[in-house]
């Protein structure tokens, strides 16, 4: 057997593990002082007191300083050209946003050629790591033909294993929705299949109506996709209501939910996963998190990061917002940016550092993980551990 690299980091001021067999002691985060953790190859070995840690090859000294799992971003359109920063500044002047913009960064993505796409994504996910995401799902859905949608996938597909297909992200320009359902029913999965775990939809008036995002959702389903929807982002409707019905695993947006929808989360079990950088950046309403936490629905935060609604990848910045705009408490805006996103992918060997898990960590410029909050806009990664490894 090849020996596989240790490390141990010691000295851990304060140790987020969302490891529920330590919420007794250490609340939602199972918070661990005075902590100490080791990895060995990708994954955590043991987790305990600073001074009861094991030697291993390689010893870094936190020096008090607090670690928290890596950021599980679940949400993210990282495979497109351009940039829609005028965009941006008439949102900013005044003018709203609508789904409409999408069909700007297709054109510019089509135009694009694969190499650009991928050094445009990897930069992306260089930035995402840099501030500590060390998983993330990416979606296709500015390509809207079989080639662009297959080819966006096949690129996603270079940096993680969660790629989602969203060729039903709009109908593109000169196209009958109809023709285009049945185009993304038809060839396009079969194109993009190969290259996804997941189906998505942007259910929303703009968009995709109910059922066309439940006919899209079962061809996906036919073709061993998994779904989960885009919606209530713009306004109200059906489609969190659709994802409840259907068990979706998560549904992302729900910034516009009614009393009936918010109870439908709640007994299903779909993940409510909000996108609060996309309220920044759009001027909307913030979803109401406290209203889903105080019913019982499972949150997730991610970063939606994108060129038209959200040009973010700072889950630092969505942590903050989910505190300061939609007051959820930090620990419950840490847990929901880390263990829910990996929920929300329905992953559980990410988001939680225990004996097993992927030794996915963020070493913070601060005592406390409440500073991801506390400060918000500044950058406090000082060290990133992905499967392992030095990342940062
Ligand atoms: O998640 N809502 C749909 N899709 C993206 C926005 C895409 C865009 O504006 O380019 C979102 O917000
Ligand atoms: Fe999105």
């Amino acid at each position: 057997m090849t020996h596989q690299v240790s490390t141990v980091i010691t000295g851990i001021g304060e140790l987020a593990t969302n490891d529920p067999a330590r919420t007794e002691q250490g609340g939602l985060l199972g918070l661990v002082s005075d902590a100490a953790v080791v990895l060995e190859g990708s994954r955590v070995a043991w987790v305990g007191a600073s001074a009861d840690a094991p030697a291993a090859d390689v010893q870094v000294d936190a020096g008090g300083r607090a670690v928290v799992p890596g950021f599980v971003d679940s949400h993210s359109h990282l495979v497109f050209a351009g940039d829609r920063s005028a965009e941006f500044e008439a949102r900013m002047t005044g003018q709203p946003y609508t789904a409409g913009g999408i069909r700007t960064t297709v054109a510019r993505t089509r135009a694009a050629t694969d190499e650009q796409l991928t050094a445009h994504v990897a930069r992306l996910v260089a930035e995402m790591r840099a501030q500590g995401t060390t998983t993330v799902e990416i979606k296709s859905g500015y390509g809207l033909s079989v080639h662009d949608e297959a080819r966006s996938l096949a690129v996603a597909r270079q940096f993680t294993d969660e790629t989602t297909f969203l060729g039903a992200h709009v109908v593109p320009a000169g196209t009958a929705p109809e023709e285009y359902v049945d185009l993304v029913t038809g060839p396009m999965l079969a194109a993009a299949a190969p290259h996804a775990r997941w189906i998505d939809v942007f259910c929303e008036d703009g968009a995709f109506d109910v059922d066309q995002a439940r006919a899209i959702l079962a061809a996906g389903s036919d073709s061993g996709l998994r779904g989960r929807l885009h919606a209530n982002q713009l306004t109200y409707g059906g489609g969190v209501r659709l994802a409840c019905e259907l068990g979706l695993v998560a549904v992302d947006h729900c910034t516009f939910l009614s009393d009936d929808d918010v109870a439908a989360l709640a007994s299903s079990g779909t993940i409510a996963t909000l996108l609060p950088g996309v309220e920044f950046s759009t001027r909307q309403p913030y979803p109401d998190a406290r209203r889903l936490l105080d019913a019982g629905v499972r949150v997730a935060l991610a970063s939606d990061c994108n060129p038209g609604s959200c040009f973010t990848s700072s889950m630092a910045l969505c942590i903050a917002l989910a505190v300061r705009e939609m007051r959820m408490s930090p620990a419950e805006a840490l847990h929901a940016a880390t263990a829910g996103g990996a929920a929300a992918l329905d992953r559980d060997d990410v988001g939680v550092l225990a004996p097993g898990t992927s030794a996915d960590l963020v070493l913070l410029d601060a005592p406390s993980y409440v500073h991801l909050a506390y400060r918000p806009g500044v950058p406090l990664v000082a060290g990133v551990w992905q499967a392992g490894r030095p990342a940062l």
